[in-house]
């Protein structure tokens, strides 16, 4: 253990960050569709709000009801942090510019006002979506992590990955931009058996963690980590 930690809230995976994520420090979560983005990212919310931590989740795909309906549908019990302690914004990704300004200008005015701890964007690669070329979208995005970067908050990206390499976010750029990368992926062994899926820390900035890839699946409360067990 290196300090102290900010819990994802998923204990596996936790211990194989040492713990979890550093505090302050920008963490990617990057997978393709269902293998749990959004799953990921509510445990790490709920987990600050049961730490009595104000937390924010930043939504550019799902609206404000249907993240409380997962939250309610995983048991949990979140009306006392409604409105409270949890702040969600919708943002929608097609009006550019509002976009755009939301993220870069309001979220850190945002992050100071509430004094959140956590903050989610879910996903960034809506975000991303937005620029036309790669120089800007490069540009722009270093800018806004760098931007956020002096809050006294831990920020969990999700993206999803490239279309032709599921080891890589959709812009290849996310990866470089956060300090701590976990991969997200389905394994299937042969044609003929069940898709698993499976885990990796790829990186870790200013950190010890393990490298190993290791099973998970979702339940209806909780992600269970088989830190024991080997996909390979
Ligand atoms: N309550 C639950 N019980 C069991 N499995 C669940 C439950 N909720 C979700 N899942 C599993 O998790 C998967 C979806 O997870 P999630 O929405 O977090 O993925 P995602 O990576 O965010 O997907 P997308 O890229 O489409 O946004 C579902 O396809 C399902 O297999
Ligand atoms: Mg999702």
């Amino acid at each position: 253990m290196n300090g102290e930690r900010v819990k994802i809230g998923i204990e596996g995976l936790d211990q194989m960050m040492g713990g979890g994520l550093i505090p302050g420090s920008i963490g990617a979560i990057i997978g393709t569709y269902g293998t749990g983005k959004t799953t990921f990212a509510l445990q790490f919310i709920w987990e600050g709000l049961k730490g009595g931590e104000n937390v924010i989740y930043i939504s550019l795909e799902e609206r404000e009801e249907r993240i409380l309906m997962y939250m309610t549908q995983k048991g949990w019990d979140i009306t006392p942090y409604k409105g409270k302690a949890l702040t969600i914004v919708k943002l929608d990704p097609s009006d550019f510019s509002l976009a755009i300004n939301s993220i870069k200008n309001e979220l850190p005015e945002l992050v100071r006002q509430t004094g959140a701890k956590r903050v989610v964007i879910d996903p960034v690669s809506l975000f991303e979506n937005i620029f036309d070329k790669d120089s800007e979208r490069r540009r722009e995005m270093f800018r806004f992590v760098e931007g956020i970067r002096d809050q006294k908050c831990t920020i969990l990206m999700t993206s999803e990955t490239d279309k032709d390499n599921p080891f890589s976010s959709r812009y290849n750029l996310i990866e470089y931009l956060a300090d701590t990368v976990i991969l997200l992926r389905y394994v299937r062994p042969s044609d003929l058996t069940d898709v698993h899926l499976a885990l990796e820390v790829v990186k870790m900035r200013m950190s010890s963690h393990s490298r190993e890839i290791k099973p998970y699946e979702i339940q209806q409360d909780q992600v269970l980590v088989y830190t024991e067990a080997n996909v390979f």
